[in-house]
C-alpha cells in the first residue's frame, strides 16, 4: 500500500484536519502509516500522486473495511472505513449510523473522536444535516473540555465569530453535557527563534538563480522598517479600542512583528557586510514608511483609520505570502539555503496567525466606514507594495554583482522564479487582493483551514523547536 499511496483523504463521516492526524491502515495483516489530508481547492490529486478513499476502494472487496487507527489528542482511535460509503454523498447519508459505529469505543476514545467531530463540523447549508447528527452525537459524549471559537470556525464556513456561535448553541440540544466553554483566541507568546547566518551565502542562498535570490532578498530591505511601522501604527490605535480581547491580539501582534522586523534586520546586516553600497536601500525604505504610515502617533481618528486600514491591507498581502510559503516545498528540492527557508517558513506561518489582529483593530477603531477605506487602502498598497518591491528587489541586483550593473529585472527572469516555486505569483497574490474588498470579508475565514493548520503543525513542529532551542 505504501508504494502507491502516502495520502489518504478522509472526508464525509470521518473529517481531519490537514496534516493533523496519522493513520494507520492495516492491508493484508501489515500497517501501514499514512499522513491524512483534506482535499485542497484547485489541487489534483493524481498529479500530487495522492489518492482518496474513492480509490483505496479499488483496493477493498465489497463488503471489507479497512481498519484505521487515528491519533486525535493523544489518544488512539480504532475505526473502521467503508470506503465506498466514508465520503461523499453516500457517506453523508450514513453519518446516521455513527452512534452504530462508534458503540464499541471506550469512553476517552469517544470524547478524542468527539472533539475532532466538533472541530470539523461541516456547517454549510448543504452537509446541515451531517453537522446535526454529528454534534448531536459529539454533544451526547462526556466531558469534552474547552473550546476555542477559532477552533470551531476554522472548520466551518462561517464568517464570524457570532454566526459559530449561534449555530453552536441554537444546535446544540443535549442537556447533560458538561464544560463545552467557549473561549476566544489569542496570538500565542511570540517565539524566539534563532538563526546562525555564519553558513549562508546570503547572495546566492537560491542557487544559480541571482534574480529569485535579490527578489527573496528584497524581503530583508523592506521588513525591517516596515513591520516597525505597523507597530507604530497599531501601538498608536490601543488606547482606542475597548474589546480587551482585540487589545491582547495587538499586543501579540507588536511582539511577532517586533521578531520579524528583528531577525529581517540581521540577514540585512549579512547583505551588508558582504555588499556595503547596498545600505542606502534600508535607509530608503524607512523613509518610504514613515512617509506612508507616519513617524509616530496621530491624534486624528481618520487618519488612524487610514493607516490601521493599510496595515490591514498590507497584512492581507503577507498573508497571502505566507500561504503560498506553507504550500512550498521547492526551497528544498532547490537545495536554498536552511537557514533562510526557515526563516521564510516561521514568518509565513506567523502572518497566517496574526492575520486577523490589524484589521479587527481598524473595525475596532472606525466600524462604520471601514469597507470603503479598506477597499480604498488595497488600491493604493498593492501597487505600492509591488513598486517597493520591485526596486528593492533592482538594487540588489545591480548592487551585488558588478557583472549586473546595468541589467533590469525581467519579467521573464520573475516568471521563472515564479515557475520554479522561488517566488511567489505576483499576479495570483493581485487577484487574491479582491477579496479583502467584499462586504463580508474578515481574514479569519478567508485561509484554508488545512493551510491553517500546516502553519500551526510547523510552529510547534520540530523545526522550530531547533531553532528556538539554539537562542536559548
Ligand atoms: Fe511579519
Ligand atoms: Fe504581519
Amino acid at each position: 500500500m505504501a508504494d502507491v499511496c502516502d495520502f489518504l483523504y478522509t472526508q464525509g463521516g470521518l473529517r481531519f484536519q490537514s496534516g493533523s492526524a496519522r493513520v494507520s491502515v492495516v492491508i493484508d495483516g501489515v500497517t501501514h502509516d499514512l499522513r491524512v489530508i483534506r482535499n485542497g481547492k484547485g489541487r489534483s490529486r493524481i498529479a500530487r500522486g495522492e489518492i482518496n478513499l474513492h480509490d483505496l476502494a479499488l483496493h477493498v472487496s465489497h463488503g471489507e473495511f479497512v481498519d484505521a487507527t487515528v491519533l486525535l489528542d493523544g489518544i488512539q482511535v480504532p475505526l473502521r472505513i467503508d470506503p465506498r460509503t466514508a465520503m461523499g454523498r453516500e457517506g453523508r447519508v450514513k453519518s446516521g449510523g455513527i452512534f452504530e459505529e462508534t458503540s464499541s469505543l471506550s469512553l476517552d476514545e469517544k470524547v478524542a473522536l468527539a472533539r475532532s467531530q466538533i472541530r470539523s463540523l461541516p456547517y454549510s447549508h448543504a452537509n446541515s444535516d451531517e453537522a446535526r447528527v454529528r454534534l448531536n452525537w459529539a454533544l451526547e459524549q462526556g466531558d469534552l473540555g474547552v473550546f476555542g471559537v477559532e477552533e470551531l470556525r476554522r472548520g466551518s464556513q462561517l464568517q464570524s465569530s457570532h454566526e459559530v456561535l449561534t449555530t453552536f448553541v441554537s444546535t446544540r440540544h443535549a442537556p447533560t453535557v458538561k464544560n463545552v466553554t467557549l473561549t476566544k483566541p489569542s496570538i500565542s507568546t511570540p517565539r524566539r527563534p534563532h538563526f546562525d547566518w555564519s553558513e549562508t551565502p546570503i547572495n546566492s542562498w537560491v542557487p544559480g538563480d541571482l534574480d529569485a535570490t535579490c527578489m527573496l532578498n528584497a524581503m530583508h530591505v523592506l521588513f525591517p522598517e516596515g513591520e516597525r511601522a505597523f507597530c507604530r501604527v497599531l501601538v498608536s490605535a490601543l488606547d482606542r479600542i475597548d474589546d480587551d480581547a482585540v487589545v491582547r491580539d495587538v499586543k501579540g501582534f507588536l511582539a511577532q512583528e517586533g521578531l520579524h522586523a528583528r531577525a529581517h534586520a540581521e540577514a540585512f546586516a549579512q547583505l551588508a557586510a558582504s555588499t556595503p553600497q547596498i545600505e542606502w536601500t534600508q535607509d530608503a525604505a524607512a523613509r518610504a514608511f514613515r512617509f506612508l504610515l507616519g513617524a509616530g502617533k496621530t491624534r486624528n481618528r481618520l487618519l488612524l483609520a487610514w493607516r490601521l486600514a493599510s496595515v490591514a491591507a498590507v497584512e492581507h498581502l503577507t498573508t497571502a505570502i505566507g500561504e503560498w510559503t506553507m504550500n512550498n516545498e521547492r526551497f528544498a528540492e532547490h537545495g536554498c539555503d536552511t537557514q533562510m527557508s526557515a526563516l521564510v517558513k516561521w514568518h509565513g506561518a506567523e502572518e497566517i496567525e496574526h492575520r486577523s489582529v490589524a484589521f479587527d483593530a481598524h473595525r475596532a477603531v472606525q466600524p462604520r466606514l471601514s469597507r470603503p477605506v479598506r477597499v480604498a487602502a488595497m488600491a493604493f498598497w498593492l501597487p505600492t507594495m509591488t513598486l517597493l518591491w520591485v526596486l528593492s528587489a533592482q538594487a540588489l541586483l545591480w548592487h551585488v554583482d558588478s557583472r549586473q550593473r546595468h541589467r533590469l529585472l525581467s519579467p521573464r527572469a520573475v516568471r521563472r522564479a515564479v515557475h520554479n516555486g522561488l517566488v511567489p505569483d505576483l499576479l495570483a497574490i493581485a487577484k487574491g487582493a479582491a477579496a479583502f474588498c467584499k462586504a463580508g470579508y474578515h481574514p479569519s475565514t478567508h485561509v484554508a483551514p488545512e493551510v491553517v493548520a500546516a502553519a500551526e503543525a510547523w510552529l510547534s513542529g520540530a523545526a522550530m523547536r531547533q531553532h528556538t532551542q539554539a537562542s536559548a
